[in-house]
């Protein structure tokens, strides 16, 4: 039993260009038009493929294949997310939608039975740069907050997403969690350099890394850039840049467990000779460890209020997002081995450093994840790649451990 091939590959180039801007670069964040867009077109294949779609309260949206025969028991599961970082790439998550609508559709196709029905979902907001927290859909679906709650949520442009999920018409009807998985598995690009620099084309993702995101707002005073001696000076900047190195001599020292990141900083009033009176940034530190996640978040707080006196600046945070690392199904873990080896494709265990929708659908039935290799473990950036060959068999693999869970 294989999938089309040509098929899949079509479908995710196809919609690798919407959402491509004159400058060739691919946006397409959560609820926006051109999401709505990609949104549209997996709608479209999902109803080519004889699915029944439906979209929940959140925006999740779902292609459901059910039979007379299998008709109301627990579904399998599987999917990913279409939503993307700004000047994303074309495979990350959009990858696991189509990868799990071409076996849905395969196996349909070739007059397979499934003894379960079988659903692949398109998450809303995974990535989670328009609205925090990010893995958002698969976050109510599963029961960590309300859909009244998350589509109250405003974004990086004022938008509040339950008016955005409206205006694109997608703002469903279904409740969040309405499908009860019986098991859920998700194909994606590593997005690391790991498999790609072992030559190993498949990963058996056994375990998902935490992840704290916080906004830090920190206040000084503005004052002249030529008059104010440092001594004066409470510099909102300086004690920003304080942080991002403090983090970084964190991570240095953690053996490369965690990583930290500052991916978003403004400063107040931004203008070149005039010292910072206001920084406001974002601080995104992961580690495998729920303990050393949150030393490493004490020891972040502990800096903050030690530079408040260092610098004579005010600072405060906003918790973002909190997830608490994730350990994978072994039994599924075993399955995507034993699928991996029966195609002669090497195969090991490996960590998501990335946050999945998986991570939320572990919390309502047994979960595990397929990774296939990022060319030079490059992602959330254009240059993003992955082999056909990989693509391919990472769906073969899907296709094997979604038919044995069917059966379950
Ligand atoms: C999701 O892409 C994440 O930030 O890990
Ligand atoms: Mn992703
Ligand atoms: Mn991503």
């Amino acid at each position: 039993m294989k999938i089309n091939e040509e098929r899949l590959l079509n479908r995710l180039y196809t919609l690798g260009k919407i959402g491509v801007n004159e400058e060739g670069k691919r946006t397409r964040l959560a609820a926006d038009d051109a999401e709505k867009e990609g949104r549209d077109a997996v709608a479209t294949w999902m109803m080519e493929a004889g699915l029944r779609v439906a979209v929940d309260k959140i925006g999740n949206l779902f292609g459901i294949w059910e039979t007379e025969e299998n008709k109301g028991k627990d579904p399998v599961m599987t999917g990913s997310h279409i939503d993307t970082v700004i000047n994303a790439g074309q495979y990350d998550g959009c990858y696991g939608v189509l990868a799990g609508l071409e076996v849905i559709q395969s196996l349909k196709e070739s007059g397979y039975k499934p003894a379960r029905p079988m659903v692949v979902g398109a998450f809303t907001n995974e990535e989670g740069v328009r609205y925090s927290p990010d893995m958002l859909g698969s976050l109510v679906y599963a029961g960590g907050m309300t859909a009244k709650d998350a589509c109250s949520i405003v974004g990086i442009d004022g938008t509040v997403l339950g008016e955005e999920l409206k205006r694109i018409g997608y703002a469903g009807t279904e409740e969040p969690g309405f499908l009860t998985p019986s098991s859920f598995v998700e194909l994606h690009i590593e997005q690391g350099p790991i498999l790609d620099a072992e030559g190993i084309s498949i990963g058996a993702v056994e375990d998902l890394q935490g992840i704290s995101w916080q906004e830090i707002t920190i206040e000084g005073s503005q004052n002249h850039a030529g008059t104010t001696p440092i001594s004066y000076r409470r510099d909102a900047g300086v004690a920003a840049a304080k942080v991002i190195t403090f983090m970084r001599e964190r991570c240095l020292s953690s053996g490369g467990k965690t990583v930290s990141t500052t991916g978003c900083i403004a400063f107040e009033p931004n203008a070149i000779n005039v010292i910072p009176s206001k920084a406001v940034f974002t601080v995104d530190v992961r580690n495998p460890n729920e303990d050393a996640l949150k030393a490493e978040e004490k020891a972040l707080a502990d800096y903050l209020k030690e530079l408040e006196k260092t610098d004579g600046v005010t600072v405060s945070t906003k918790r973002l997002s909190r997830f608490e690392p994730v350990l994978f199904s072994e039994k599924i873990v075993e399955k995507v081995e034993k699928s991996a080896s029966a195609h002669g494709y090497s195969c090991r265990r490996i960590t998501s450093g990335a946050g999945q929708d998986a991570q939320n659908l572990a919390l309502m039935c047994p979960t595990a994840m397929i990774f296939i290799p990022s060319i030079n473990g490059i992602s959330h950036n254009p240059e993003e790649f992955s082999r056909e060959e990989d693509l391919l068999n990472g769906a073969n693999v899907l296709l094997d451990v979604l038919s044995e869970l069917t059966e379950e």
